[in-house]
């Protein structure tokens, strides 16, 4: 699928940021500058833009590749140039981008908006999520021999998340770890690793968070809401198939809502959603 003759796609800089943060704004999203540098500047990730004759960012998509598994985000055409097929070339440029990089399977979250264009390239709605927000004042027990700290080995980390995501994003992992202002809590039993998550400043909010048991990802909610104390809730998002985290948090009374808008291409890939408590961000998976 080609662009209209008045546009022109590039790969986006640095530079784009603004512009791009902006076409995010007209759509209600927040800018999230820290995950759209990401998708601009990690290795194995790249951000397109639709640019007008006079230069002006007209639309975007990214994608990151993390081995097998990639992921397709920040799909946005400014509402004038909607329904000229500027959607289905940046898709198309961004899956082409994926598969040369590796990816079999492609995955994102999809606004409703957005589903027709995915479906027409081949997407097909996965098991939905499931999203639960765990109030401040819930009882999360915890297991004595897990401990919790504020740091780990970068290869550790990323052997111990790449089989549970199904894919390997230890550059992002690297990322989270050199951000001094938000800490990445690891949880270990008897010094391995059994689970980690990262606080965003964006939000409050938690995410990765992967934990081997229920308890685990309780313990690291329960270390998460100690970091930050102005935060009334925090929110979980799980696969489907998570079983055991859902009957965990319907035991915490914690109401779940589910939601359909996963979709996938390809064929599904080793991984370990019964580990999976949040995602990091739509865009980066
Ligand atoms: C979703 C979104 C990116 C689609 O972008 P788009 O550029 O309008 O997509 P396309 O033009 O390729 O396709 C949209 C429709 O226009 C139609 N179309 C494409 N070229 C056309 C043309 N020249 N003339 C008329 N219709 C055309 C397509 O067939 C498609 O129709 P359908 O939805 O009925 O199947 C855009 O609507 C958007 O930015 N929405 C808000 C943000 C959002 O929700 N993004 C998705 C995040 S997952």
């Amino acid at each position: 699928m080609s662009l209209p003759a008045d546009l022109a796609l590039r790969v986006a800089g640095p530079d784009d940021l603004p512009a791009i943060a902006m076409l995010r704004a007209a759509v209600g999203w927040p800018a999230h500058e820290w995950a759209l540098r990401a998708a601009i500047q990690a290795p194995h990730a790249r951000c397109w833009v639709a640019i007008d004759a006079n230069a002006a960012v007209a639309a975007v998509g990214s994608g990151i590749a993390y081995g097998r598994l990639g992921f397709v985000g920040n799909m946005i055409v400014g509402e004038e140039h909607r329904r000229r097929g500027v959607g289905a070339a940046i898709l198309d440029t961004v899956a082409k981008f994926l598969e040369n990089a590796g990816c079999q399977r492609l995955e994102l979250f999809a606004t409703d908006d957005g589903r027709p264009l995915y479906a027409r390239h081949g997407f097909e709605l996965t098991e939905p999520s499931v999203t639960a927000r765990v109030p401040r004042s819930t009882t999360l027990h915890e297991e004595p021999r897990v401990t919790l700290e504020e740091d780990a080995d970068i290869g550790e980390l990323a052997a111990y998340d790449a089989p549970r995501f199904g894919g390997d994003r230890r550059p992002l992992m690297e990322m989270m770890l050199s951000d001094p202002d938000r800490p990445m809590l690891v949880a270990r039993r008897h010094g391995a690793i059994v689970g980690y998550t990262w606080l965003r400043a964006d939000g409050p909010r938690v995410g990765p968070l992967m934990a081997d048991t229920p308890v685990v990802a309780g313990q690291l909610l329960a270390g998460a809401f100690r970091r930050v104390p102005d935060a009334d809730e925090l929110s979980l998002n799980l696969p489907a198939p998570n079983g055991a985290g859902a009957r965990w948090l319907r035991g915490l009374d914690i109401e779940l809502e589910e939601w359909e808008g996963r979709m996938a291409r390809g064929p599904q890939i080793p991984r370990r959603d019964d580990t999976i408590y949040a995602n990091l961000v739509g865009a980066l998976g």
